[in-house]
């Protein structure tokens, strides 16, 4: 079992847990993910590493709540225990010094991309972040990214806080603007990444995007992750996450990822319809 050492609740619905995984802390690298699962009935969800501390064998993940397992995972507290929590699985973020990164965050993005970010500032980048969020209220990690950033740029959509609009915007004027860019790299909803890699591709500036399909085993066993990239079948837990943006197919993506939207809502009603008892045993927690 993996105790839970420490819950932030970040803003409503995006949660962090800090969870003592000794053998994941001492072998992640940016960009990597854990599949985890909550019991032994649970269903298995990858969720990225945002931070590990390999002295105190301690490993950051960052989730947001969307659906049955997500909602059951934020339920839990510090001292609980999480039944599985494989890792680290995928293939780290390439990292050397490229000169200028432009790191483009979306939503929960902000998360993952933070390692990155950092791994690329210490190689010797010159670090431009992009934070973009629905509102304010959605807004996190923005005091880390300013850390590790040469520029930051926050935007939201409805004008909340920083600059209204979508992270596109910027990162447009930014390529236009002649300021040297010598990688982009976007994390955050299908949607943002596959538009930020419109943006760059007229520019001809190498985008890297995180993709996010459904996993089951994040092994390269059950090719439930199938993605074409420039044309050829990869699979994301193996092969990936990282994929060069302007060659994903994103239309193929955004299908797969919907596979199983009636049973994942139906799962989401029943498991509302018999939370109750389960909030009463969560609470029954040490903390
Ligand atoms: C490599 C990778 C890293 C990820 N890292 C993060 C992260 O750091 N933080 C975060 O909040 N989310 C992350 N995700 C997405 C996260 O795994 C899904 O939000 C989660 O699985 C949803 O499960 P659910 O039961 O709560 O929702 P459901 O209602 O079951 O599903 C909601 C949506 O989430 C996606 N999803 C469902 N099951 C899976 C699955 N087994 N694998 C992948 N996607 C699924 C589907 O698009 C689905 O429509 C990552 C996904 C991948 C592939
Ligand atoms: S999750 Fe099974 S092959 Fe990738």
């Amino acid at each position: 079992m993996y105790e839970i050492l420490l819950k932030q609740d970040l803003v409503p619905n995006i949660h962090l847990f800090k969870v003592v995984a000794p053998a994941v802390a001492k072998k992640a690298k940016p960009g990597q993910f854990v599949v985890v699962r909550i019991d032994e009935k649970g269903e298995r969800i990858p969720l990225t590493v945002a931070d590990w501390d390999e002295k105190e064998g301690s490993v950051t993940i960052v989730f947001m709540e969307v659906g049955t397992t997500t909602a059951r995972l934020a339920l839990l507290k510090a001292g609980n225990s999480i039944a599985d929590f494989v890792g680290p699985l995928g293939l780290p973020t390439h990292i050397e010094k490229f000169g200028t990164v432009v790191c483009v965050a979306g939503g929960v993005g902000a998360a993952p991309i933070a390692p990155i970010a950092w791994a690329l500032k210490k190689a010797g980048n010159k670090i431009i972040s992009i934070l973009g969020a629905r509102s304010k209220d959605l807004l996190f990690w923005e005091d880390k990214l300013r850390r590790v950033s040469d520029q930051l740029i926050v935007t939201t959509d409805d004008g909340t806080y920083g600059r209204k609009g979508v992270v596109t915007e910027p990162l447009k004027e930014l390529l236009a603007s002649g300021e040297k860019v010598d990688q982009v790299i976007s994390i955050g909803p299908v949607v943002m990444m596959k538009f930020c890699a419109k943006t760059t591709e007229p520019f001809g500036v190498k985008t890297i995007v995180s993709l996010n399909p459904i996993m089951v085993d994040g092994t390269g066993m059950c090719g439930c992750c199938r993605v074409a990239v420039g044309g050829k079948t990869k699979f994301a837990c193996v092969d990936g996450p990282d994929f060069d943006g302007h060659q994903v197919d994103w239309d193929l993506l955004s299908a797969r990822q919907r596979i199983y939207l009636d049973e994942e809502k139906c799962s989401f009603e029943q498991w509302q319809r018999n939370v109750h008892p389960e909030v009463k045993a969560h609470g029954k927690a040490k903390s």
